[in-house]
């Protein structure tokens, strides 16, 4: 029997991926792709069209997709208004570098910094969010002369040395000599406070921890903190509202500079701009990638002028970097955020899904928490509302049990039972009311198992 692997697959072939079944595909990534690639599911699907909120696998089944290609699709699946501006960049130009001006990467620039926090307005521009969190964090050690940093236990800021340094979850750390000078800090975590404190009793006994920790490991002088506003990866941890103001003035204290990591929660996914606007903090500079372009490989930051101004030509690089093509997508993303009013929209459809999701705990004793904001929310999965022990194995068992109902999810957290909610914005409300029916279904067939 011929394989795939016996014939040559061409452009042809590729652009009609339904002539492939996932086992085919299965096999060739076996063989060619490092395992780190894994897949979330068992019975993986062969995905291959994408619309809106929909997917479609190759068989022509239909999911609601509730992860958005890790929290990344806001503008819907195949936007038109970014494919067709795609389409004709295409034709005019698709590289050159920013060694000569470029009219896409301006337009980009001037229409993110409209969008930003006041003072933040000079852009650098990558092709992911660890790039640029890697950048980020090579500019402030550069302003400050420092190289002491902070970020947040359970955090996940990416996957190149300095990303992977800050990053603060064992389940992502190897036996690696990482960069030196990143102090861990606590996190809110207020459903597993790593005190034993009750929320609003506790003071911010968590905030307030960060700044022993820099008294303790540091000449009282820190480069900066990084947090991620609602940390996804790490399981949609969503701190109280005095938590990053308490951060934010400690940071300054120790003269850093304060970071606002919005790979995730970015261009109104949290029902508002920037996600560190529910915390009334305005960051020196803000990182990004995923849902600037709904898609599109890229990333950057945005800084204070007087932070960026330091940078001297081949202080920072890349290749890639203000492509034509991303700035287009991300620009084209941008207009089609100011035409439906993300912010907005993911604040409305945010707030009755999780209604929804509050009902579906009360109904499911093996939801012991649901939290988040706009339409980044998670659920924890866990034995019972008394006993909080992490459903951790039972997790991608219902995962895949969702996925046989048509719904793609996500999961993360420390440990692995948090069930993430983070769909393209252009949900319609049929979507959410049926895939909460589906989320109810699954829990029911997984209690069953239990
Ligand atoms: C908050 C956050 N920062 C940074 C990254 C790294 O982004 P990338 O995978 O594009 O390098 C991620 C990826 O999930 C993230 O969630």
């Amino acid at each position: 029997m011929t394989t795939a692997d016996d014939k040559d697959i061409t452009v042809e072939d590729v652009l009609n991926p339904d002539s492939f079944d996932v086992d085919e595909v299965k096999a060739l990534c076996e063989k060619y792709i490092a395992p780190c690639v894994h897949y979330y599911y068992e019975n993986p699907v062969l995905i291959s069209k994408g619309n809106g909120a929909t997917l479609y696998d190759s068989d022509g089944k239909e999911y609601i997709d509730l992860f958005a290609g890790v929290c990344t699709i806001l503008s819907g699946h195949c936007n038109p208004k970014i494919t067709n501006a795609l389409k004709r960049q295409l034709d005019l130009l698709m590289h050159t570098t920013t060694l000569y001006p470029t009219v896409p990467m301006v337009a980009y620039a001037k229409k993110l910094a409209s969008i930003a926090p006041g003072p933040l307005n000079k852009c650098f521009f990558v092709n992911s969010g660890s790039e640029a969190n890697e950048a980020a964090l090579h500019l402030i050690k550069m302003y400050k002369g420092s190289h002491f940093v902070m970020s947040l236990n359970g955090s996940f800021h990416g996957r190149t040395l300095m990303a992977m340094s800050l990053t603060n979850q064992g389940a992502w750390r190897q036996n690696l000599p990482y960069a030196t000078g990143v102090l861990g800090a606590p996190h809110a975590n207020c459903y597993r406070c790593a005190f034993g404190q009750e929320y609003p009793g506790c003071d911010y006994e968590c905030a307030r921890y960060a700044e022993k920790i820099i008294r303790c490991q540091t000449p009282n002088q820190i480069a900066g903190m990084i947090v991620e506003p609602i940390q996804g990866n790490g399981g949609v941890i969503t701190p109280p509202p005095e938590y990053f103001k308490i951060l934010y003035e400690i940071t300054k204290k120790y003269d850093g500079v304060f970071i606002s990591d919005e790979v995730q929660t970015g261009f109104g996914r949290t029902g508002k701009t920037w996600g560190i606007e529910h915390w009334n903090v305005t960051p020196d500079i803000i990182t990004m990638a995923k849902g600037m372009a709904s898609g599109f490989p890229i990333g950057g930051f945005i800084a204070r002028d007087e932070i960026a101004d330091i940078l001297n030509p081949k202080d920072l690089f890349s290749t890639y970097g203000g492509n034509p093509l991303a700035m287009v997508a991300g620009l084209a993303n941008i207009e089609v955020f100011m035409e439906e009013d993300f912010p907005a929209r993911a604040a409305r459809l945010g707030a009755v899904y999780k209604k929804g999701l509050n009902e579906l705990m009360e109904s499911h004793s093996i939801i012991g928490d649901v939290r988040g904001k706009g339409l980044m929310l998670g659920f924890e999965l866990v034995k019972s509302k008394d006993d909080k022990t992490p459903l951790t194995e039972e997790t991608p068992r219902f995962m895949e049990i969702a996925k046989d109902m048509g719904l793609f999810i996500g999961a993360g957290g420390l440990e692995g039972n948090v069930v993430r909610i983070k769909p393209p914005l252009v949900m319609t409300p049929e979507q959410i009311d049926r895939s909460l029916e589906i989320l109810d279904s699954a829990l029911k067939k997984l209690e069953s198992t239990l």
